[in-house]
């Protein structure tokens, strides 16, 4: 596996690939990887010639009071996972050369990117499609891989695409999931024994979701409200917000249909945890 750290070297090392007709696959991470990441990793190694991961930690999609200077990072644990993987190329770069001096170009989608997780982390969007389109243009993937459990980031970006015309398909895939069912994220190692315990609650009132769906209740408020008392219910946990949307607008619905998000995001201590269901046909949430 090649460490590629310059934007120059990436773009080189593409059009090489290129100029010999393989396809690229493209798994964009902040790093600190768990098995969510490297199921992205396998879909695109399942599929493409070239597979590049890239590990940034983007500084333009954390807010000044949150945890971009204390996110995990541990570039030498990534590299040996990635390249157990099979991956072609780690693509590292320094924020220095991603936001050079007097950087001031900036992507929003805008009516998806201030809903969900925007209302509580305004720019964040912003910048994770600055950052993504960059990363898309440096290099210039078929497929990227995205996982579900970032399901508004995956609709926005989505959006983005379609808005810009770009030559690139966004993957989604399914949430992968601890034994336990807490949804894989590089936050989770913020918990301690008690916080891991209660982040449970998260799957369990989605879990709990799905049963009343399943058994007929359509009612948005119904459901929305059953959640929030569970979660409620757990003092470690703070409610950032809990909603059902349209997949399409990410809007509120109403009823409950085929295809409604429901998406939490929920404080466990310090460390804010999201996760999601959507439902499916008779009501099963996925
Ligand atoms: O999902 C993430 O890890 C990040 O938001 C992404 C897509 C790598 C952009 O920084």
């Amino acid at each position: 596996m090649k460490i590629l750290a310059t934007i120059a070297e990436m773009k080189a090392a593409v059009r090489a690939a290129r100029s010999q007709g393989q396809t690229v696959g493209f798994v964009p991470t902040m790093g600190f990887l768990h098995e969510g990441h490297l199921s992205l990793v396998r879909a695109s190694k399942s599929t493409f010639g070239l597979t590049v991961v890239s590990v940034f930690v983007n500084p333009t999609q954390f807010g000044p009071q949150e945890d971009f200077k204390t996110y995990p990072r541990d570039l030498a644990r990534d590299a040996a996972m990635l390249e157990k993987e099979g991956v072609d190329i780690l693509f590292n770069p320094e924020a220095g050369a991603m936001y050079p001096p007097g950087y001031g170009t900036y992507v929003e989608v805008q009516g998806l990117q201030d809903r969900l997780c925007g209302a509580s982390r305004p720019g964040h969007f912003r910048g994770v499609c600055t950052v993504v389109l960059k990363l898309f243009e440096i290099i210039r993937p078929d497929v990227a891989y995205f996982g579900r459990k970032d399901a508004h980031q995956a609709i926005v970006l989505t959006r983005m695409v379609r808005d810009l015309n770009l030559d690139v398909r966004i993957d989604v895939r399914p949430i992968v999931r601890e034994a336990d069912g807490l949804a894989m994220s590089s936050r989770n190692t913020y918990l301690n024994p008690a916080e891991r315990q209660a982040a449970l609650v998260l799957i369990r009132s989605l879990r709990a979701a799905g049963t009343w769906i399943a058994a007929g209740e359509r009612r948005a408020a119904a459901v929305v409200a059953g959640i929030r008392e569970m979660i409620g219910r757990e003092p470690l946990a703070r409610i950032d917000y809990v909603e059902a949307v349209g997949a399409a607008d990410l809007g509120p619905v109403e009823t409950i249909e085929d295809g409604t998000l429901i998406a939490l995001a929920v404080f466990i201590g310090k460390t804010r945890l999201i996760d999601n269901a959507v439902v499916g046909p008779e009501g099963k949430i996925w």
